[in-house]
């Protein structure tokens, strides 16, 4: 049997499902490991199953075992991983592309939705118990009929798009290429991202983490958006120039921020703390126990076709 290192805890059926194909080393306590840590216990072992959290850069891949083969990330994302020194050592990397489409998408529209119906003062207004009931008493920012920009219409776009127009929302899209009609259903192309942002009376960000996408969302583009836009970011938080958007947050040009992933997270950044228009939720985009369970499985069935000699279904590079 090949031996596998899991770098993070998984649901117990995810967990059997793996014992069944493979000599398994599990994380009971849940650890998060360091980079010595991994490459210690990955020693010997033929693939590794990681997370989000697990900074595979070119240092940690470097000195990984020769016997690792493959790494497959529980996650559709996979910043965390060197592709290129991945490559070079000749390691194969996949992900869980799709089966987390509609979590994320419906968490997406939770962000929108939490941020511009004041969810966060409603709450704390609901728990002292000593509001009122009156005609302007925390007013929000309608998401019906208005313009909602994507950012990234990968599946998790499309799949917001989706739910948007049940929300009678017109749909626009920034992409690297724009998308075949069947795939558009309607949504407009921007081709360049100021462009976007113009015609974003919500804008949510769902594309991937890269070089060409950090601080994407900065002073000049945050300048387009119309006033009083609402943002969410359900993808990374390195997308966001976090001092640009504190900045609109409080000038009141962004009405308000939705998110769920941070730069450095667990970390975020202290002034948005001091916020009221923001609505935060700790990287749930994925976590509902369907999903979670069907991340699980599609890592377990790419390290098997990688072992059965296939090309797995979500090779990377
Ligand atoms: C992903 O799959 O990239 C998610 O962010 C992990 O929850």
């Amino acid at each position: 049997m090949k031996k596998i290192l899991v770098t993070r805890k998984l649901l117990k059926e995810n967990e059997a499902k793996l014992k069944e194909h493979f000599n398994v080393i599990l994380n009971e306590k849940d650890e998060i490991y360091s980079p010595e840590k991994i490459i210690e216990l990955s020693k010997g072992c033929d693939g590794i199953l990681s997370s989000v959290l697990d900074k595979f850069d070119a240092n940690l891949i470097q000195k990984l075992d020769s016997s690792v083969k493959v790494i497959a990330n529980y996650a559709v994302g996979f910043g965390n991983i060197d592709i290129k020194a991945a490559r070079t050592k000749n390691i194969s990397v996949t992900n869980t592309p799709e089966v987390l489409d509609d979590a994320t998408a419906d968490l997406t529209i939770l962000l929108m939705l939490g941020a511009s119906r004041k969810a966060y003062l409603g709450r704390q207004a609901a728990e002292k118990q000593d509001w009122q009931w009156s005609c302007d008493f925390l007013l929000g920012k309608q998401m019906s009929n208005k313009r909602l920009g994507i950012l990234g219409m990968g599946r998790i776009g499309r799949a917001v798009a989706k739910r948007a127009r049940g929300f009678n929302m017109e749909i626009h899209y920034h992409n690297r290429n724009r998308l075949p009609k069947d795939l558009e259903q309607g949504a407009i192309y921007h081709d360049k991202i100021e462009d976007l942002m113009k015609h974003s009376d919500f804008l949510s960000i769902n594309c991937p983490a890269t070089k060409e996408t950090e601080k994407l969302i900065n002073k000049n583009t945050i300048a387009s958006l119309p006033n009083k836009a609402v943002v969410a970011n359900a993808a990374r938080g390195d997308i966001i120039d976090d001092d640009a958007m504190i900045e609109a947050l409080k000038s009141g040009k962004v009405f308000a921020l939705g998110l769920d992933v941070y730069n450095g997270e667990p970390k975020i950044h202290p002034d948005y703390l001091k916020l009221e228009n923001i609505f935060l939720m700790p990287h749930l985009g994925s976590a509902t126990k369907r999903t979670r369970w069907d991340m699980g499985y599609r890592a377990t069935d790419n390290l098997l076709m990688f072992f059965q000699g296939k090309k797995p279904q979500d090779l990377v590079n």
